[in-house]
């Protein structure tokens, strides 16, 4: 969602801050504005659309002079996209610069108050009520950081701040509060962001804020307060991913640069986590007492998260008899869930800054559960609030629809239930040795799947279908799981509408919606289950479905003689093969998105991450 970025140093700054900006433009947003002071006091140039837009008006940010300022990318949510909701945001006085990323819940309260007060506002946004409260503040206290202080006890909700004062020319006051910020220490000059991409070029080294934090900065030092005002140190982290690591090197698409880049981060993923051909996860700690007692695990994420989840239901159901669940984290906080301290929380998430999984885990942790988090960003507040933290080395995932991430937070799922059903006694000794062995073999079985046929043959059948207005996804157990994750894939980037469904409920009402021509794509790759989802595919077809189907190499000839298309993944272990039957999904749903024209890496009203409810 929304992205911030702030510079203070000897720069020319609002270039600097364009090109932070354009590194946030994943986290999807709507429109874009800077604010620099300068000879003017604080100028902010705001424009609706693309960065592009903002960035022509600024002429690269050339024809703003001055050193310090503050950027943004507004995703909307109080009031519509146009210039004048975007940030950055003035106080009535015009002495006081907002950017914002998050919500303030009370904002309706607040602004009656300074309705009352005489202030005026110009836009519908619940940021420019923190920017006449600082500056309500400021014309009673005369002093920026104490007025910054006051405004932020009267803030309910979530927010990022980034605040300039008119009279405090090099200064920039940052606020932290359930939405990520972080600071970036440089030579001569320091930034603020809402990820290090934004900064990555100009520095390496970090602090990830704490909530209630407080940065007052200039391009010479900072001071970090916490919130109760007492001066802190936070430590600075030295970022090990390089910058290109961040950017497209060569691919048109970040999306289909982090496909490709799957092997190598399952690699890094599964690798140092396997030693002497036993499964080592650092820093989790489930004895078999703890897990023998255990009466549930449930497991909690939003949207491809919530896929891994329902996979890793039947993988852990299957190989460590506990009972587990998945749900999605917007309805776990209020289905008043059955969750004690002999539950198991798990939640997933690439960002670690999802809102509903954050405040999911804060109910599980609240309840009384051990709380275990499968998280890619480091740092990232849910990585902070779990009792246990397993990351997924996937580095730095730009395209809002996830790849990568997925396929790490599905290795980490194998990698934990092979380690509690171990620790449990549930497998054999050869069970588990089988399984280890085929995670090792995973990322290069990945690597031969994502071969130039295969590539070709997605893409050529995306040349068959982009024209289809309907999708249909089925399939059954595990596979259930990769329908779900490929429907959603093909919705969020091609604009298709499409359904996915466990291949036997078909017929229980949404076989209705099947007409002639319909694209219905079949995963079979579940050996115990093949013959049913051939006989769920002879029952589209019957009326007049067009089946793709993706299946084990082995089995096309059975399936070539029920489904239309085939696309075939190599054989790999029974409970590794949704990670190869994902990988046709992704590339067809690739080329479908550039077969329709459409904005793969930033598909309309989408953001990489859901920082509000
Ligand atoms: C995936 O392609 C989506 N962009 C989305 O469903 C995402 O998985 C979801 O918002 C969860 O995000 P998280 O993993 O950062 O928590």
């Amino acid at each position: 969602m929304c992205g911030i970025v702030g510079y203070a140093g000897s720069r020319q700054a609002a270039p600097v801050l364009l090109d932070g900006l354009e590194k946030l433009e994943y986290r999807g947003y709507d429109s874009a504005g800077v604010c620099v002071h300068n000879d003017q006091g604080l100028s902010a140039v705001k424009a609706k659309g693309r960065l592009s837009v903002l960035s022509d008006r600024l002429e690269g940010g050339n024809n703003l002079p001055g050193h310090v300022g503050i950027g943004h990318t507004r995703w909307a949510t109080h009031g519509a996209p146009s210039d004048v909701n975007s940030h950055p945001h003035l106080s009535d006085t015009g002495k006081i610069a907002v950017v914002h990323n998050g919500i303030i819940e009370n904002e309706a309260r607040l602004r009656q108050k300074l309705l009352r007060k005489g202030c005026t506002f110009y836009s519908e946004t619940d940021t420019e009520v923190v920017a006449n409260l600082v500056g309500y503040y400021y014309a009673k206290l005369g002093d920026f950081v104490e007025s910054v202080r006051e405004a932020v006890l009267r803030l309910e909700g979530s927010f990022a701040l980034g605040i300039m004062c008119v009279d405090q020319p090099g200064k920039i006051v940052a606020v932290k509060k359930d939405s990520p910020l972080i600071f970036g220490f440089g030579e001569g000059e320091n930034f603020i962001a809402s990820d290090v991409p934004a900064i990555l070029k100009y520095t390496q080294t970090v602090a990830y804020l704490e909530d209630g934090d407080m940065a007052v900065f200039d391009a010479d030092g900072v001071v970090f307060m916490d919130s109760a005002g007492e001066v802190v140190e936070r430590k600075r982290e030295k970022i090990t991913w390089e910058i290109s690591a961040a950017e497209r090197a060569g691919y048109d698409h970040f999306m289909i640069k982090e496909i490709f880049e799957q092997p190598k981060a399952l690699r890094d993923t599964i690798n140092p986590r396997i030693k002497n051909g036993q499964i080592e996860l650092e820093g989790v700690e489930l004895s078999a007492e703890y897990l023998k007692g255990l009466k549930r695990i449930y497991l909690v994420a939003c949207g491809s998260a919530y896929y891994v989840s329902v996979l890793a239901k039947y993988i852990i159901e299957k190989h460590c008899r506990i009972p587990a669940e998945a749900m999605m984290a917007s309805e776990f906080r209020y289905c008043d869930p059955v969750v004690d301290d002999k539950t198991l929380v798990i939640v997933v998430s690439q960002s670690g800054e999802t809102a509903d999984t954050r405040a999911a885990l804060v109910e599980a942790k609240q309840l009384g559960a051990k709380t275990l988090a499968i998280v890619n960003v480091v740092g990232s507040a849910i990585a902070k609030a779990a009792d246990q933290v397993i990351y997924t080395w996937a580095g730095p995932e730009i395209a809002v629809a996830t790849t990568k991430a997925f396929s790490t937070q599905l290795a980490v799922v194998y990698l934990l239930a092979m380690q509690m059903a171990k620790t449990l006694g549930t497998i054999s000794d050869e069970d588990y040795n089988a399984a280890v062995k085929a995670l090792e073999q995973l990322p290069t079985d990945v690597e031969r799947t994502l071969c130039p046929e295969r590539v070709e043959r997605c893409q050529y059948y995306s040349s068959v279908y982009c024209a289809n207005h309907d999708a249909f996804f089925i399939g059954r157990n595990i596979d259930s799981g990769i329908c779900m994750e490929g429907s959603l894939k093909l919705k969020e980037i091609a604009y298709l509408h499409s359904e996915a469904y466990p291949a036997g409920e078909l017929k229980h009402g949404p076989i209705s919606l099947i007409e002639e021509g319909m694209l219905v794509v079949a995963v079979a790759g579940v050996d115990a289950l093949f013959d049913k989802t051939m006989a769920n595919i002879k029952e589209v077809k019957a009326r007049g479905a067009d089946v793709l189907c993706v299946t084990v190499e082995d089995m096309e000839p059975n399936a070539a003689q029920v489904a239309d298309n085939i696309i075939t993944v190599p054989r790999v272990h029974p409970m590794l093969q949704p990670s190869l039957s994902i990988l046709p999904l992704q590339l067809f749903s690739y080329y479908m998105a550039l077969a329709r024209g459409c904005d793969v890496d930033k598909p309309r009203n989408l953001a990489k991450s859901v920082t509000v409810e």
